[in-house]
């Protein structure tokens, strides 16, 4: 295996369920080792149906284990645009739904990219977001998904390393993927504000996560596959804190040399 590869700590789980409540456990102990240092955690934050059952453990981790949310900065990777925050379709409204209007989290410290401002006010509030990130201490932990593009974020084919927060063109498979999650009848926009490559990279730790058979060779490939821009989650591979997390259909397109070093 290419010493490059060796970075990757992947970790092959039983099920969809399983896998979830690991990356669940890995924020939680974030978040447990700087408050016991009292120290504030900033948050990288996905949407998308892979994080629903990861958001609905931290939320049970919460009521019942008393795990805080104080001090928590949160930084959400994208917003479809144009947007608004109370529409259903919206990463603002689903991140609320599923996580922070259950939880103790200071509502100051909660942030995703802006989907209502007009396309010649796009590029300020880009760089703002990535000041803010900055301004933060940047993101001890971030939570990804990956889709079958190879997006992380919104990361579409060609989004190179050193791509910053920005607006972009979703990819048709992406909008027919994302569609399901949309409710019924209505349409998704053609485009989103995303964290770039780059800023996700600047993330001290890394969980990604990959659920169900229809990720398999995407994942193979952004795993195993050479890091290009041609499937922007192959650039993990050369960033030291990242761990993945798999069930098996998830993991099915594996080498038997990944699968062997996985946990
Ligand atoms: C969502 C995001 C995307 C998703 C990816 C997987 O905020 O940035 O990269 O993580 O599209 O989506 P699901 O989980 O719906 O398969």
């Amino acid at each position: 295996m290419s010493s490059r590869r060796r970075r990757l700590r992947v970790h092959v789980l039983e099920d969809a369920r399983t896998a979830a409540q690991a990356a669940a456990r890995r924020v939680a102990g974030v978040l447990l080792e700087r408050q016991a240092c009292n120290v504030p955690t900033v948050l990288g934050l996905a949407t998308g149906a892979t994080m629903i059952g990861v958001y609905g453990e931290l939320v049970r981790m919460h009521r019942q284990d008393g795990l805080s949310f104080a001090g928590v900065t949160g930084f959400n990777l994208d917003e479809y645009w144009p947007m608004s925050p109370d529409d259903p379709r919206s990463y603002h409204r689903t991140m609320h739904e599923l996580l922070w209007d259950h939880v103790d989290v200071d509502p100051a410290r909660v942030h995703l990219p802006d989907g209502t401002l007009p396309l010649e006010e796009l590029d300020a509030q880009c760089l703002a977001y990535e000041r803010a990130i900055r301004r933060a201490g940047a993101i001890d932990h971030f939570l990804l998904g990956i889709g079958r593009t190879g997006h992380i974020g919104f990361n579409e084919p060609g989004s190179g390393a050193g791509t910053r927060t920005r607006l972009v063109r979703l990819d048709a498979r992406t909008l027919a993927d994302n569609a399901r999650l949309a409710p019924p009848g209505t349409e998704l926009p053609e485009h989103a504000i995303t964290m770039g490559v780059g800023t996700i990279l600047e993330a001290r730790q890394i969980t990604l996560l990959a659920l169900g058979a229809h990720k398999a060779d995407i994942v193979a490939r952004a795993l195993e596959g050479p890091v290009n821009d041609e499937v922007a989650a192959s650039f993990l591979q050369v960033h030291d804190g990242v761990t993945v997390l798999l069930d098996r259909d998830a993991a099915a397109r594996l080498s038997p040399d990944t699968l062997g070093s996985a946990g």
